[in-house]
């Protein structure tokens, strides 16, 4: 569906850009330049105005993202059991089609770090579990 579809959805009300934001990245992944110069022209608002709004949530991506979406806790819980050291190995490993996303409390707490792959939780995950969680994607996508 065409961005000019999705606002037309919302009747064109500014007042619910967010919504639209939500449903064009629930149906692409992601909001492009050429999305956003729509948006703006559908919902009479500038381009900063979507610009403004697009960087401020964490789930609007601004490119496409990998097949797979390694989100990695980054709350208070998860980086005194080391996720800060877990992100830093998977920035290092993580393959081009893995989009790594932080995240802010998973609700898995008390099996820290956690991470979600792919929307399934996991927990106590340390650098060696991690790979090979990411080595079941690979083998899985083979
Ligand atoms: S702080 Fe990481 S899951 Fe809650």
């Amino acid at each position: 569906m065409s961005v000019r579809k999705i606002a037309q959805r919302y009747d064109n009300r500014a007042e619910m850009l967010v919504q639209v934001l939500v449903a064009l990245v629930q149906q692409n992944g992601w909001i492009s330049e050429d999305d956003i110069r729509e948006l703006a022209d559908a919902l009479n608002l500038s381009r900063a105005d979507v610009h403004g709004v697009v960087e401020y949530y964490h789930d609007f991506r601004t490119e496409p993202p990998g097949s797979h979406i390694v989100k990695l806790c980054r709350a208070e819980a998860c980086q005194a059991m080391g996720g800060r050291e877990l992100a830093a190995h998977a920035e290092e490993v993580a393959g081009g089609d893995t989009t790594l996303e932080a995240v802010y409390c998973l609700g898995n707490c008390a099996c820290a770090p956690a991470v979600m792959i792919d929307g399934k939780t996991y927990g106590r995950v340390d650098a060696e579990r991690l790979d090979a969680l990411l080595a079941s994607l690979a083998e899985a996508a083979s």
